[in-house]
């Protein structure tokens, strides 16, 4: 039996746990005895005909193309509400086009929430994102705003973006999605390249360095009449496993769809030093609901 779930909205970051219980409680069948309809990224298909299933952890990318970017902004909650509520973090964090038409950058900028956010702050956007559908979402939400997109990883910002970027920010959990710790230096580095002296670069992202144990792993994401999301949390050394499960009411009926990838545990203390090695004065941080937001300011010779 498929029971309609009322229309709200959770999420991750303001981890509301009602929407999971309600989804159990509801009855809501997710997966059909054929597994019809499910799709699982990272197994592997050589074995076909024996049924045999090896499911293995997706690259990020893999992850936001094939599991998550259809259902991504749902996690936001209201997409305006978001927006506003990130631009007034942003001031918070004292970023301010200098004049008008400023450049800023706006890395892994999904669906677009900081991009639109920083016009609002009087800035050109360039939003960098490897996911072209999330891409492609931002460009649909943007239609007349000074927002250009470039398709790319982050890590190679020297190739992607020019110089003379006033702002630079890394938001709502983006940096922790790199693949390793050591990806932090090459991605400040680059960052300090683009930016002018006095520049700023402003990140937020969720402080994993406390494990959550036993059924606090199990996070509802979402719930609305047609799309269900819940992850479950595998904590590792240094990074943490994230199994996304999501429910999709289509014509036929639910699908199920799961994926799964690893973040990093990252820590304010552990990005802040790299924040200092690649020459930037970390002014200060501040959680906000789980996550941790800091702003640094490029300390070392000008940009060319
Ligand atoms: C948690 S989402 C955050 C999106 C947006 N900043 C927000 O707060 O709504 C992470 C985003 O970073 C992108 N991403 C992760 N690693 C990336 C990388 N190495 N290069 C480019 N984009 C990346 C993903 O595709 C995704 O859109």
């Amino acid at each position: 039996m498929i029971t309609r779930t009322p229309s709200h909205s959770t999420s991750w970051y303001q981890c509301g746990r009602a929407a999971a219980a309600r989804t159990v409680a509801d009855g809501v069948c997710w997966a059909e005895p054929s597994d019809r309809g499910a799709h699982h990224v990272g197994t592997t298909s050589e074995d076909r005909g024996l049924a045999v299933s090896r499911p293995t952890v997706s690259s990020v990318r893999e992850h936001y193309d094939g599991v998550l970017s259809p259902h991504y902004s749902r996690l936001l909650g209201d997409f305006d509400a978001k927006v506003a509520e990130q631009q007034a973090l942003l001031e918070r964090l004292g970023v301010r086009a200098g004049r008008p038409g400023a450049m800023a950058v706006d890395l892994g900028c999904g669906s677009g929430v900081h991009s639109i956010a920083l016009t609002r702050l009087g800035f050109r956007v360039l939003a960098v994102d490897f996911c072209r559908p999330l891409l492609a979402e931002l460009r649909e939400r943007a239609l007349r705003l000074p927002i250009d997109t470039v398709a790319g990883d982050v890590r190679d910002m020297e190739t992607l973006v020019p110089p003379g970027a006033e702002a630079v920010v890394c938001m709502g959990d983006t940096l922790s999605h790199l693949e390793r710790e050591a990806d932090l230096p090459r991605l400040f580095a680059g960052v300090a390249t683009r930016l002018v002296a006095g520049g700023c670069f402003v990140l937020s992202f969720r402080d994993l360095g406390a494990e959550l144990r036993d059924l606090d792993r199990f996070l509802p994401l979402h719930a609305s009449d047609d799309v269900i999301m819940a992850c479950m949390l595998e904590y590792e050394a240094h990074t943490v496993k994230v199994h996304d499960l999501i429910w999709v009411r289509e014509q036929e009926g639910w699908t199920f769809r799961k994926g799964v990838y690893r973040k990093l545990r990252l820590t304010a203390d552990v990005v802040a030093a790299h924040l200092t090695s690649a020459g930037f004065a970390v002014e200060g941080h501040g959680a906000l609901g789980g996550m941790v937001a800091l702003r640094a300011v490029l300390a070392g010779p000008p940009s060319s």
